[in-house]
């Protein structure tokens, strides 16, 4: 449950950026990369860059106070040397053995002042005070107690640092005493101490023996030089180490001599420009140098400023930690030279990610821009537009996805015309079926009715023709009879004639009703057209009627049955003449159907032509318009083509003409032909 709250946030965040344009997602994870690799790459080489420049100063740092402590050996060796060389002195030799100790005194005083000593004082065999050169009204105290006095006179000659007591140091002059004098100056940092005053001094000192010139033991000679309030040897560290470079109006070097944690010498300086002397040192330092007699080593906060700092014990003949030695460089060089380094950092590292944004924004462009084309596309083609072509080049992924869009697209226009197409051919398809079903239908029905009719007819014309036949040999048994007689006859012409059309009806009849089968041959279309148009040539020319063939000769033969073709063309002629009363034109054309499938034989005639209403009649049985006629041509006409398999077809207007189309297929005629040469 405790996480479900905490959760929730980070997955809507995660939801949102995700729900993100793709180019806007792109920008923020770089950004991020950018950030976090930035962030990071300062933040390591900040640390890098800082304990680099660090050590490298506390390197120098130590270097320097190696440094230091060699001004200091040369200045401990240097009062070693005089004190060695003054105590072999003749003139000093003398003075004891004289026992003039006031010549004495002028002798190793002025000793003292041309090496620049503190004190320089002479004891007898014993370590008595012979005389002291800075104060020759006290003597006879005895110093063999002192380490480097009593060393001496055990044969030791003897050099180092000490702490001298202020008892000692008043012995020496009240104005050393003075000198060596310190009240602390309150320090924040330092250890607590119970009291708040230095009143010993730190000195360097040496002692020597004094022999005659045959090994006689004489005294001791022995001089110091009082570190504290004495400025010569940290200002000699700074010359020589530091050089004296000041960087913003601070030292860039410091040096400080201690006498245990208390600032007795040093050159660096307060906050009024004084030297720092009688400040203490930090209770870090006190610590790790003066309890723990380690070197130190590290940044330190010296009174107004942050030093690099190095500390290091001072310790007297016998080994114990009285002071310390200290070298310190100011920070700011080193800090302002990291903040420089840094600046140059962070300004590169600024200008890289200016340089990254913009490689950015150009690859998000690089990789958004056609993407939201192929959106456009897709969206276009969505709405039906699969004309839509996608213009992106190159090989890329991207490049080969608009590729395979477009031939998509191309199929699917392909596919979409096909469709198209099919749809139209079976529009088409579908009426040719329907029209052809139609004529079947039609057909059927003619047919159905042909045979209803043809088997009516066959009866009626069987039943008649005996009665017929009987009326007509009697009526011209009758006229035989009847001679001469014109009353008699008339009326017997009447029935004879009226018989004998009956007769010819029934002949029609049976002509009708008879389904013989055909005679087939192989025939010459235009022959039979020819034989036709020679029977009612010569009557038409009388009726003013003018018959015109246009025949096609290089049709090929058809297989029909000969005599039936003739009787219907015969019918077709017979009604084209009997349609044009006036007299007229009657074109029969011959031809093959364009597909080459079909023999096609028009009757043209510029007759009366029809009436809209009959067409649908004429090639019923008994229909017909003329007084004279059986209405059976056109029934049995259509009836034989059909049998061949054939057409009829008419078009006519009334007072225009009319045009029969017969029309025969050849394929029947292929198949037979096939059959005759398989099997001969
Ligand atoms: N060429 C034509 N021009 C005008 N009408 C025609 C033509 N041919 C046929 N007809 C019409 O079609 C009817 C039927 O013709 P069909 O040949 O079947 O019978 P008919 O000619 O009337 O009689 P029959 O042929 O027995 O003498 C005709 O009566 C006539 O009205
Ligand atoms: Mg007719």
């Amino acid at each position: 449950m405790v996480d479900t709250g905490k959760a929730m946030p980070v997955r809507g965040i995660i939801r949102r950026f995700l729900d993100m344009p793709l180019r806007r997602k792109l920008i923020l994870s770089f950004l991020a990369v950018i950030a976090i690799g930035g962030i990071l790459t300062l933040f390591i080489g900040t640390r890098i860059e800082h304990a680099t420049i660090i050590s490298l100063a506390e390197a120098k740092v130590r270097h320097d106070l190696a440094s230091a402590w060699m001004v200091y050996q040369e200045k401990l060796n240097n009062i070693r040397d005089i004190v060695r060389l003054s105590a072999n002195q003749e003139f000093l030799i003398e003075a004891i053995r004289s026992g003039r100790p006031s010549d004495l005194a002028a002798k190793l005083d002025g000793i003292r002042r041309e090496f620049g000593l503190d004190i320089l004082t002479l004891t007898d065999g014993r370590g008595r005070v012979v005389v002291r050169s800075r104060h020759p009204g006290i003597s006879g105290d005895n110093q063999s107690g002192d380490p480097f006095v009593a060393r001496a006179l055990a044969g030791r000659s003897a050099a180092g640092t000490e702490i001298v007591e202020r008892s000692e140091l008043l012995k020496e002059g009240a104005d050393l005493a003075d000198r060596a004098f310190f009240r602390f100056v309150p320090t924040p940092m330092a250890a607590k101490r119970a009291e708040d005053y230095e009143e010993n001094g730190m000195m360097l000192k040496s002692a020597s023996l004094v022999t005659d010139e045959n090994g006689a033991f004489l005294g001791v000679l022995y001089g110091g030089l009082l570190f504290n309030r004495n400025y010569d040897l940290v200002d000699r560290v700074k010359d020589i180490v530091f050089k004296g470079e000041k960087y913003k109006g601070h030292d860039i070097g410091t040096a400080t001599l201690f006498q245990d944690d208390l600032r007795i010498s040093t050159n660096v300086l307060d906050d009024r420009g004084n030297r720092a002397v009688g400040t203490r040192v930090s209770r870090e330092v006190n610590e790790a140098v003066l309890r723990r007699g380690n070197p130190y080593l590290g940044r330190a906060f010296v009174v107004t400023a942050w030093y690099i700092t190095a500390y290091e014990p001072i310790r007297n003949i016998e080994g114990r930690t009285i002071g310390m030695l200290y070298v310190g460089m100011l920070e700011r060089p080193y800090i302002d030279l990291r903040n420089r380094v840094m600046a140059t950092f962070a300004g590169l590292a600024g200008l890289c990610t200016l340089f990254l944004l913009a490689l950015l924004a150009f690859v998000a462009r690089q990789i958004t821009r056609p993407l939201g084309v192929m959106v456009e596309a897709t969206d276009r083609i969505a709405r039906g537009d699969l004309g839509y072509h996608v213009e992106i080049g190159g090989r890329d992924e991207i490049g080969q996805l608009a590729q395979a869009f477009n031939g998509m697209t191309q199929d699917l226009r392909n596919a979409r015309d096909d469709l198209t197409q099919w749809g139209r051919t079976l529009e088409l398809r579908v009426e040719e079926r329907t029209r052809q079903l139609r004529e079947a239908q039609d057909q059927l029905i003619q047919s159905e009715k042909l045979a209803s009719l043809g088997k009516m007819a066959a009866g009626v014309a069987h039943e008649i023709n005996n009665p017929l036949t009987s009326i007509l040999l009697n009526t011209h048994l009758l006229l035989e009879e009847s001679g001469d007689s014109e009353e008699a006859r008339e009326p017997l012409t009447l029935i004879a004639d009226e018989a004998a059309r009956c007769a010819h009806i029934v002949s029609g009849l049976l002509d009708f009703a008879r389904q013989t089968p055909a005679m087939t041959v192989l025939a010459d279309i235009n022959e039979i057209i020819d034989r036709t148009v020679q029977l009612h040539e010569k009557q038409a020319a009388v009726r003013n009627i003018r018959i015109e063939k246009r025949l096609d000769r290089s049709l090929p033969p058809i297989t029909v049955d000969k005599n039936k073709i003739q009787q219907v063309f015969s019918n077709l002629t017979i009604n084209a003449c009997e349609a044009m009363p006036d007299g007229g034109d009657l074109t029969i054309t011959s031809r093959l159907r364009r597909d080459g499938t079909r023999i096609e034989i028009v009757f043209a005639d510029t007759g009366v032509g029809i009436p809209r209403e009959n067409i649908p009649k004429l090639f019923d049985p008994f229909f017909t318009t003329k007084s004279f006629g059986t209405g059976l041509g056109l029934a049995v006409s259509y009836g034989i083509v059909r049998q061949r398999g054939g057409t009829i077809d008419v078009q006519s207007e009334a007072g225009r003409g009319s045009t029969f189309l017969v029309s025969i297929p050849l394929e029947d005629e292929v198949k037979e032909l096939e059959g005759e040469e398989i099997s001969p």
